[in-house]
Protein backbone atom coordinates (compact mmCIF):
# COMPACT_ATOMS: atom_id res chain seq x y z
CA UNK A 1 0.00 0.00 0.00
CA UNK A 2 1.41 3.62 -0.78
CA UNK A 3 2.06 5.50 2.28
CA UNK A 4 2.97 9.45 2.46
CA UNK A 5 5.20 10.55 4.75
CA UNK A 6 7.13 13.68 5.53
CA UNK A 7 10.51 12.61 4.36
CA UNK A 8 12.11 14.81 6.97
CA UNK A 9 11.57 12.67 9.56
CA UNK A 10 12.05 9.31 7.55
CA UNK A 11 16.12 10.19 6.85
CA UNK A 12 16.01 6.38 6.20
CA UNK A 13 14.79 7.29 2.62
CA UNK A 14 17.16 10.25 1.57
CA UNK A 15 19.58 7.98 -0.26
CA UNK A 16 16.54 6.86 -2.52
CA UNK A 17 15.44 10.48 -2.70
CA UNK A 18 19.12 11.79 -3.52
CA UNK A 19 19.07 8.92 -6.30
CA UNK A 20 15.82 9.84 -7.51
CA UNK A 21 16.31 13.58 -7.68
CA UNK A 22 19.81 12.89 -9.10
CA UNK A 23 18.39 11.26 -11.93
CA UNK A 24 16.27 14.29 -13.19
CA UNK A 25 18.53 16.57 -12.37
CA UNK A 26 18.33 17.78 -16.01
CA UNK A 27 14.69 18.54 -15.79
CA UNK A 28 14.96 19.93 -12.52
CA UNK A 29 17.56 22.20 -13.41
CA UNK A 30 19.62 21.21 -10.10
CA UNK A 31 23.27 20.08 -9.52
CA UNK A 32 23.59 16.77 -8.56
CA UNK A 33 23.60 16.20 -4.60
CA UNK A 34 25.22 13.83 -1.97
CA UNK A 35 23.80 12.06 0.79
CA UNK A 36 25.27 13.68 3.57
CA UNK A 37 24.89 17.37 2.65
CA UNK A 38 21.39 16.12 2.12
CA UNK A 39 20.59 14.91 5.25
CA UNK A 40 22.57 18.00 6.51
CA UNK A 41 19.82 20.16 4.38
CA UNK A 42 17.20 18.26 5.55
CA UNK A 43 17.58 18.99 9.32
CA UNK A 44 17.83 22.57 8.75
CA UNK A 45 15.61 23.42 5.74
CA UNK A 46 12.36 25.41 6.10
CA UNK A 47 11.16 23.42 2.56
CA UNK A 48 8.42 20.81 3.12
CA UNK A 49 9.08 17.56 1.61
CA UNK A 50 6.12 14.83 1.33
CA UNK A 51 7.03 11.62 0.12
CA UNK A 52 5.28 8.56 -1.19
CA UNK A 53 6.27 5.13 -0.49
CA UNK A 54 5.07 1.65 -1.04
CA UNK A 55 6.95 -1.39 0.68
CA UNK A 56 10.08 0.51 1.57
CA UNK A 57 10.41 1.71 -2.19
CA UNK A 58 10.33 5.83 -2.31
CA UNK A 59 7.63 6.49 -5.58
CA UNK A 60 8.28 10.50 -5.16
CA UNK A 61 8.70 13.65 -3.90
CA UNK A 62 7.19 16.77 -3.78
CA UNK A 63 9.08 19.94 -2.45
CA UNK A 64 7.27 22.92 -1.22
CA UNK A 65 9.69 25.73 -0.57
CA UNK A 66 8.13 28.60 1.68
CA UNK A 67 11.54 31.00 0.95
CA UNK A 68 11.39 30.67 -2.55
CA UNK A 69 7.61 32.55 -2.52
CA UNK A 70 5.94 29.03 -2.39
CA UNK A 71 7.54 27.12 -5.10
CA UNK A 72 6.78 23.52 -5.39
CA UNK A 73 9.49 21.24 -7.20
CA UNK A 74 7.76 17.84 -7.96
CA UNK A 75 9.22 14.13 -9.26
CA UNK A 76 8.40 10.03 -9.65
CA UNK A 77 9.73 6.87 -9.72
CA UNK A 78 7.23 5.56 -12.35
CA UNK A 79 5.33 7.72 -14.80
CA UNK A 80 1.71 8.21 -15.56
CA UNK A 81 0.15 6.15 -11.88
CA UNK A 82 -1.68 9.55 -10.63
CA UNK A 83 1.63 9.92 -7.94
CA UNK A 84 2.60 13.16 -9.22
CA UNK A 85 -1.10 14.77 -8.93
CA UNK A 86 -1.25 13.02 -5.53
CA UNK A 87 1.68 14.73 -4.82
CA UNK A 88 0.84 17.57 -5.79
CA UNK A 89 -2.44 17.69 -3.65
CA UNK A 90 -0.46 16.85 -0.70
CA UNK A 91 1.74 19.59 -0.95
CA UNK A 92 -1.18 22.28 -1.91
CA UNK A 93 -2.29 21.11 1.63
CA UNK A 94 0.98 21.76 3.66
CA UNK A 95 0.98 25.20 1.63
CA UNK A 96 -2.29 25.79 2.96
CA UNK A 97 -1.36 25.32 6.32
CA UNK A 98 1.70 27.03 6.29
CA UNK A 99 -0.78 29.94 5.45
CA UNK A 100 0.64 30.55 1.72
CA UNK A 101 -1.23 32.79 -0.50
CA UNK A 102 0.00 30.74 -3.69
CA UNK A 103 2.25 27.99 -4.93
CA UNK A 104 4.22 27.98 -7.96
CA UNK A 105 6.63 25.81 -10.60
CA UNK A 106 8.51 26.36 -13.23
CA UNK A 107 8.66 23.93 -16.04
CA UNK A 108 11.63 23.39 -18.73
CA UNK A 109 9.81 24.11 -22.32
CA UNK A 110 10.07 20.44 -23.38
CA UNK A 111 8.86 18.74 -20.50
CA UNK A 112 5.18 18.47 -21.92
CA UNK A 113 4.07 15.57 -18.93
CA UNK A 114 4.98 18.23 -15.99
CA UNK A 115 3.24 20.55 -17.98
CA UNK A 116 0.23 18.55 -18.36
CA UNK A 117 0.60 17.46 -14.54
CA UNK A 118 0.24 20.99 -13.32
CA UNK A 119 -2.78 21.85 -16.12
CA UNK A 120 -4.57 19.42 -14.57
CA UNK A 121 -4.07 20.32 -11.13
CA UNK A 122 -5.58 23.71 -10.65
CA UNK A 123 -2.54 25.22 -11.58
CA UNK A 124 -2.76 28.32 -14.43
CA UNK A 125 0.27 29.21 -16.93
CA UNK A 126 1.33 32.37 -15.61
CA UNK A 127 4.36 33.34 -17.93
CA UNK A 128 6.89 31.70 -20.65
CA UNK A 129 10.09 32.49 -18.60
CA UNK A 130 13.79 31.70 -19.13
CA UNK A 131 15.91 30.72 -16.41
CA UNK A 132 19.90 30.40 -16.68
CA UNK A 133 21.08 26.73 -15.75
CA UNK A 134 25.13 26.00 -16.27
CA UNK A 135 25.62 28.78 -17.95
CA UNK A 136 22.96 27.94 -20.41
CA UNK A 137 19.34 29.73 -21.40
CA UNK A 138 16.99 27.52 -20.70
CA UNK A 139 13.32 28.53 -22.13
CA UNK A 140 9.76 27.43 -19.91
CA UNK A 141 6.86 28.36 -17.86
CA UNK A 142 5.95 29.64 -14.93
CA UNK A 143 2.82 28.03 -13.69
CA UNK A 144 0.90 29.40 -10.57
CA UNK A 145 -2.36 28.67 -8.43
CA UNK A 146 -3.78 30.64 -5.88
CA UNK A 147 -4.78 29.12 -2.40
CA UNK A 148 -8.00 30.40 -0.86
CA UNK A 149 -8.50 30.47 2.33
C1 LIG B 1 6.24 15.33 -14.09
C2 LIG B 1 6.00 14.09 -13.25
C3 LIG B 1 6.15 14.48 -11.77
C4 LIG B 1 4.56 13.61 -13.50
O1 LIG B 1 4.28 12.60 -12.57
P1 LIG B 1 3.24 11.45 -12.90
O2 LIG B 1 3.17 10.60 -11.67
O3 LIG B 1 3.57 10.79 -14.17
O4 LIG B 1 1.89 12.25 -13.07
P2 LIG B 1 0.42 11.66 -13.05
O5 LIG B 1 0.44 10.19 -13.28
O6 LIG B 1 -0.24 12.17 -11.83
O7 LIG B 1 -0.19 12.32 -14.35
C5 LIG B 1 -0.46 13.69 -14.41
C6 LIG B 1 -0.73 14.09 -15.83
O8 LIG B 1 0.46 13.94 -16.59
C7 LIG B 1 0.17 13.30 -17.83
N1 LIG B 1 1.12 12.20 -18.09
C8 LIG B 1 1.63 11.34 -17.18
N2 LIG B 1 2.47 10.49 -17.80
C9 LIG B 1 2.46 10.81 -19.10
C10 LIG B 1 3.11 10.31 -20.24
N3 LIG B 1 3.95 9.27 -20.17
N4 LIG B 1 2.89 10.91 -21.43
C11 LIG B 1 2.05 11.94 -21.52
N5 LIG B 1 1.40 12.48 -20.47
C12 LIG B 1 1.59 11.92 -19.29
C13 LIG B 1 -1.19 12.73 -17.76
O9 LIG B 1 -1.90 13.25 -18.87
C14 LIG B 1 -1.78 13.19 -16.47
O10 LIG B 1 -2.91 13.99 -16.67
P3 LIG B 1 -4.36 13.30 -16.90
O11 LIG B 1 -4.24 11.86 -16.54
O12 LIG B 1 -5.26 14.07 -16.01
O13 LIG B 1 -4.59 13.52 -18.34
C15 LIG B 1 6.97 12.94 -13.61
O14 LIG B 1 6.88 12.71 -14.97
C16 LIG B 1 8.42 13.23 -13.27
O15 LIG B 1 8.90 12.86 -12.21
N6 LIG B 1 9.15 13.92 -14.18
C17 LIG B 1 10.56 14.26 -13.93
C18 LIG B 1 10.68 15.43 -12.95
C19 LIG B 1 9.97 16.65 -13.47
O16 LIG B 1 9.98 16.94 -14.65
N7 LIG B 1 9.32 17.40 -12.56
C20 LIG B 1 8.57 18.60 -12.92
C21 LIG B 1 9.36 19.85 -12.72
S1 LIG B 1 9.00 20.54 -11.12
Amino acid sequence: MIEALDLKRAEAFVPQYVSLRNSYADLLLSEPVAVDETVAWMRSTTAELVALAEDGILQGVAILYPDRDGEVAVFTREKGKGLGKQLLTAIGAVARKLGLPHVWAWVLEENTIAQRLFETSGYILKAHESRRFQGQLKRGSRYFMALGS
